[in-house]
């Protein structure tokens, strides 16, 4: 007879959603926030589609609590977000502003009371212009100010903050904004070695972080750094292309999961960046090599690679033109990136816990008709990465949860409000929330721990 096997995930496996703070909370003058680089950013002409500011974004701000009761609803019980660096230290250094300090205690507290477990990004790109005015990632005023801006947080709220990651994708407010051709914030345009520098000080700041934590997170804390490493797929699944997607997964992410997992940059690396690498002081490394808790990804898509010819090792495969992707010009859909995205790490630097900590799709056009969008598309975007993870999981790779981007559509950085990541549909003129076909779907998946 002929049956469907359910795929079911692990006992005790972790379900949830994620957001950041300066896509969603607005408010971005009040209580005494500062100014962010991507306030700055998104008023300069013709860098965020639309001209859209962070200034009122989704009014999380004020809406938390029925934020939070929508999401019981749909029965979330693990919520990834982040914190405003500016509404705490709004010049990033000095003067601690009480006001922001009171606004995550409620908001921690809120949300625990609504039985959802928060997992706290300390940093998700909105540095304060004022330390963006005295250098920014080039300069080391940055990670002094993070290291004291990251204990006062976790002093503040780790009696009850749990699960920590210290960074979200490094790549994307280090390279995209400080690179020739950039289209993040603060849009700089610097050389190769000051570009390997900002990758170096942001790494800093993971360590100073995970003192951070191990100091005064108390008891249960955990805390990781959440990377969008390069992904590769190998083209075939035979052990030639296997061995090349591997070799140059290895290559791609030397600058940052090396150091992270060794406690060096790889000789590899070093002859590679040449007078470009970075200066590394002493104690920089064990700083950084400090062990962690677990691996937190997001993935969304990858490169596929396949054996190279002769002494070349791999090469690189271009998408055709019609390959599918989402409404996102990087976004190609290819759900075999997240199989080999948490094997590789695994594989590679020993990673103990993967977590998915971002995983989703965005698109322009989903209209809501008679209070419901119909979004197949995502819900079967979803269901084929999920569909990758547990087969991960059946071989062995210690993925231990997903956390879907995001719970409800949201300021999706220079492509402003255009684009639709979330599962709940945002009217930004009256600020309702209507959950998509998705939102519905992932509540079972949830709820039965299982792919249906
Ligand atoms: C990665 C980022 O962490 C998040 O802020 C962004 O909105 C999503 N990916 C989608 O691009």
């Amino acid at each position: 007879m002929i049956s469907t096997k359910p795929l079911r995930f692990p006992k005790n496996f972790t379900w949830g959603v994620a957001t950041a703070a300066p896509q969603i909370e607005g408010a971005a003058f009040e209580d005494g926030k500062g100014e962010s680089v991507w306030d700055r950013f998104s008023r300069i002409p013709g860098k965020v589609l639309n001209g859209d500011t962070l200034d009122v974004a989704n009014d999380h701000y004020h809406r938390y609590p029925q934020d939070f009761a929508l999401m019981r609803k749909l029965g979330i019980k693990n919520y990834r977000l982040s914190l405003a660096w500016p509404r705490i230290y709004p010049n990033g250094d000095g003067e601690v502003n009480p006001a922001g300090i009171k606004f995550y205690n409620k908001l921690i507290d809120s949300c625990l009371k609504h039985g959802i477990t928060p997992w706290v990004t300390i940093f998700h790109w909105d540095l304060p212009q004022a330390l963006e005015d005295r250098g920014g990632w080039t300069s080391r005023v940055t990670v002094d100010a993070f290291a004291t801006y990251a204990e006062t947080v976790v002093k503040a709220l780790g009696d009850r903050v749990k699960n920590w990651i210290t960074l979200n994708e490094i790549r994307c407010f280090t390279v995209q904004g400080y690179s020739p051709g950039c289209d993040k914030a603060p849009g700089r345009r610097e050389s190769a070695q000051v570009v390997n520098q900002t990758y170096h000080h942001a790494l800093l700041c993971h360590g100073h972080a995970v003192k951070a934590v191990r100091t005064f997170g108390g008891k249960g804390a955990r805390v990781g750094l959440t990377d969008n490493s390069a992904f590769s797929v190998p083209v075939t699944e035979t052990p030639a292309d296997i061995a090349a997607a591997r070799a140059w997964y290895i290559d791609q992410n030397a600058h940052i999961l090396e150091p992270i997992y060794t406690g060096r940059y790889s000789a590899a690396y070093l002859k590679r960046t040449g007078k470009d690498r970075p200066v590394v002081q002493k104690g920089d490394l064990e700083l950084i090599g400090q062990p962690t808790d677990f691996l937190g990804l997001n993935i969304y898509t990858g490169q596929f690679i396949r054996a190279g010819k002769g002494k070349v090792r791999y090469e690189e495969l271009a998408l055709p033109a019609d390959y599918p992707r989402t409404t996102c010009w990087w976004l190609n859909i290819m759900p075999q990136a997240i199989y080999w995205g948490a094997r590789f790490p695994a594989e590679v630097y020993g990673a103990k816990a993967i977590y998915i900590t971002e995983n989703g799709c965005g698109y322009d056009v989903e209209p809501v008709v008679n209070d419901e969008v119909q979004d197949l598309h995502r819900r079967d975007y979803v269901r084929n990465y999920l569909r990758e993870l547990h087969r991960a999981i059946a071989d062995g790779v210690p993925v231990k949860g997903y956390f879907l981007w995001s719970f409800m559509d949201n300021f999706e950085w220079q492509d402003g409000y255009t684009r639709r990541f979330g599962i709940v549909h945002v009217d930004y003129k009256t600020q309702k929330r209507t959950p998509k076909l998705s939102a519905k779907w992932y509540s079972t998946v949830m709820a039965e721990n299982r792919i249906v």
